[in-house]
């Protein structure tokens, strides 16, 4: 993809739904008896690698744009696949799927893409071992071998933050003998445990916990997914760095657990607003950005969890801000859907920034200031984005190579472009 430098970026929008919402109401459908429909599901293959897996598993599943009816049967409904469970470039699919399939009693086998290939799944493996079910990885890492059935409840306590496990041993613990706990070292997202009640299932919640009880039963459930609070950070920051732009982004996801990138743009001089319209089960409202003199700040490490994915929007802010940016604590950028640390640096380097790596890490300054240039995604949607908006307000012309990943969460994202800068 080119990208030429951009005079402003001005609209209003309203965007996909939200990835993470979109696989849990897909997964929750699934796995409740009667009918689920969902609204606004997420336009990303990401979201439909799961329904893809859901329906080789059986699941009855309509999709007309973006609303999906599910005819749920319940999990004992669920069938043996007869092929492999390809959960694409997705580790939400492949990790939240596996919670799920660990209290089914037949065997499945869960792989990926290169990408996903390579990222852990020890970290999910091993508690669903200890419940009981047979989880077998290569290396720690896909193809995942699954046979379920028979979990004892039990409490986990997560050694890394990650809702995605978080979330896989919540859906094991519905189909466990008794409770399970799940206890995480920092807040993380926190949609599961907002969903069940929607879906007639009760969850007990403490700042750093989530329990569930065995045996419960998921009655189907109307679910309406705001926008995507992850592809909304880069628009804002598209907003911020370029000169007389302003972006009005309608009915978007702002929970907290999500919408922590905000607080840092604020920190660095964003002029950020948001509005709440709603808060029920999740926080929604439109946020407005605009152009605004940014400075550096540094990122407080317990925030992390909270904005992990919009820190590679966050760097491409930084790298046209006075003073660095330090992003610390984040050692998870490093197994995502590519080494984000990596590629960010090479990236945003390549375009005239400053950017210190560290282990789990980055700081990230101006230099001189950004020039067009040829850079690489290393096929991972979220670097394509951000190196996308750092190549908006560069001098000259640049080109993303791999560009076309930014379809594994929001296929819209470079019409939206095109739209804002008035070339549509
Ligand atoms: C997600 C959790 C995060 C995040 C991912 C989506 C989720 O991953 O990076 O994009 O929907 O639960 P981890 O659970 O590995 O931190």
């Amino acid at each position: 993809m080119r990208i030429e430098r951009a005079p402003c970026f001005r609209g209003r929008f309203t965007l996909p739904g939200d990835k993470s919402i979109s696989h849990r109401a897909a997964l929750l459908g699934a796995l409740a008896e009667g009918e689920t429909r969902v609204r606004n599901y997420s336009s990303g293959a990401d979201c439909a690698s799961t329904l893809a897996c859901l329906r080789e598993l059986g699941v009855a599943i309509r999709q007309e744009a973006s609303a999906v009816t599910i005819a749920g049967g319940g999990p004992g409904s669920w069938r043996a696949p007869a092929a492999f469970l390809d959960a694409g470039n997705s580790g939400s699919t492949i990790r939240m799927l596996a919670g799920a399939l660990a209290g089914r009693p037949f065997r499945s086998v869960l792989t990926g893409d290169e990408s996903l290939r390579r990222r852990p799944l020890e970290r999910v493996a091993a508690p669903l071992r200890a419940m009981g079910a047979t989880v077998l990885t290569t290396d720690g890492r896909p193809p995942m071998t699954i046979e379920g059935g028979g979990l004892r409840g039990m409490t986990h306590d997560l050694p890394v933050a990650s809702a995605q496990v978080k979330t896989a041993l919540l859906l094991a613990g519905l189909q466990a003998e008794g409770v399970t706990t799940v206890r995480e070292p920092a807040p993380g997202r926190e949609h599961t445990e907002r969903m069940l009640p929607l879906f007639g299932v009760s969850v007990r919640r403490e700042r750093l916990s989530a329990a569930v009880s065995g045996g419960a039963r998921l009655r189907g459930a109307d679910v309406d997914v705001p926008g995507d609070a992850s592809s909304a950070a880069f628009l804002v920051v598209a907003a911020l760095v370029l000169p007389d732009s302003e972006v009005r982004l309608e009915r978007v996801l702002l929970s907290p657990t999500r919408t922590a990138f905000l607080e840092v743009l604020r920190a660095m001089g964003g002029r950020v607003e948001t509005r709440l319209e709603a808060d029920d089960p999740e926080p929604v409202g439109s946020i407005v950005a605009s152009s605004s003199r940014l400075h550096g700040t540094t990122v407080d490490p317990a925030l992390v969890p909270s904005l992990i994915d919009e820190v590679p929007a966050l760097a491409a802010a930084a790298a046209f801000a006075e003073g660095p940016l330090t992003v610390t604590g984040a050692g998870e950028l490093r197994v995502k859907e590519s080494d984000r640390i990596a590629a960010l640096a090479e990236g945003l380097v390549a375009l005239g920034a400053r950017v210190r790596e560290m282990p789990d890490g980055l700081v990230v300054e101006r230099g001189a200031g950004l020039r067009g240039a040829r850079v690489r995604s290393r096929g991972d949607h979220r670097i394509a984005m951000a190196l996308a908006v750092a190549a908006m307000a560069a001098e000259g012309a640049s080109e993303i190579e791999d560009s076309d990943c930014v379809a594994v969460s929001f296929p819209e994202f470079f019409a939206v472009l095109a739209r804002g800068t008035g070339r549509a």
